[in-house]
């Protein structure tokens, strides 16, 4: 059972603007936005993070040139079948959300593989969401509500998937990219120029820091306050 209940959610955007800055092929980027992700699975588990859900193929991805795809898919496999091994000897559960049904049939060997490998870790939940959409995720949701009463906690629990505390996404752009709506309604934002494949532990905690600063308050009034002072009336009078 993992403890911390902090989800971070991160979209690993600017392999490719990485590479291109470099004169390298697309592909070059993805592979160092790959030992970015390792890095960053480890700081995360440092910094107390719970649950940590990262884009690394969205279901729009498939409009890409097919070597890119191709390339892409056989990274994921190859860095599952090298992480496996080194996430369950730290503790580190991994699983992935998305479609199975379009993946290639040695990705998706190696995903059932490292979830095997991996279900005991009890330090971090390390979900990689592939040929992923959260559209998709809540139509599948709604399909199987439809025979019952459907409250907000009966309709998440269709979606297995938990509210995002913290969403990061590198690389400039500001948008969620069909990525955890549902789970990003109360979500703190953090947006970063940096660009995924150069993205550290100091960014991370950069970010973890910027993130303990913001006031939630979930529609309410901040924790803290017991008043409604613009109308100078206390709490619960
Ligand atoms: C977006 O950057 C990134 C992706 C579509 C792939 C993310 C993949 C990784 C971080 C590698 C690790 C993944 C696996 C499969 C283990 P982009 O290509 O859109 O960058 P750009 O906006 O600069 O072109």
């Amino acid at each position: 059972m993992i403890q911390s209940t902090l989800h971070v959610a991160i979209i690993m955007d600017g392999n490719g603007r990485w590479a291109e800055r470099r004169g390298l092929p697309r592909l070059a980027g993805h592979r160092s936005g790959e030992r970015a992700l390792r890095r960053t699975t480890v700081a995360a588990a440092r910094c107390g993070v719970g649950t940590l859900t990262v884009y690394a193929f969205s279901a729009d991805n498939w409009k890409r040139p097919a070597s890119e795809v191709r390339g892409l898919m056989m990274l994921l496999e190859t860095h599952l079948a090298k992480e496996a091994a080194e996430c369950r000897a730290n503790g580190v559960r991994l699983s992935v959300i998305g479609r199975r049904d379009r993946i290639p049939e040695g990705a998706r060997l190696a995903i059932q593989e490292a979830e095997r490998l991996t279900q005991h870790g009890s330090q971090l939940h390390l979900r990689l969401a592939v040929d992923y959409s959260s559209r998709d995720a809540l139509v599948a949701a709604s399909g199987k509500c439809l025979a019952s009463d459907v409250d907000r906690g009966a309709f998440a629990a269709h979606l297995d998937s938990p509210d995002v505390d913290l969403l990061i996404r590198t690389g400039g752009e500001k948008r969620l990219s069909d990525f955890l709506l549902w789970e990003c309604a109360y979500a703190e934002l953090y947006f970063t120029p940096v660009l995924w494949p150069d993205f550290n532990e100091d960014d991370l905690r950069a970010a973890l820091s910027d993130f303990q600063k913001r006031q939630r308050r979930f529609g309410g009034l901040p924790e803290t306050s017991d008043s409604v002072p613009h109308l100078g009336i206390r709490a619960g009078a």
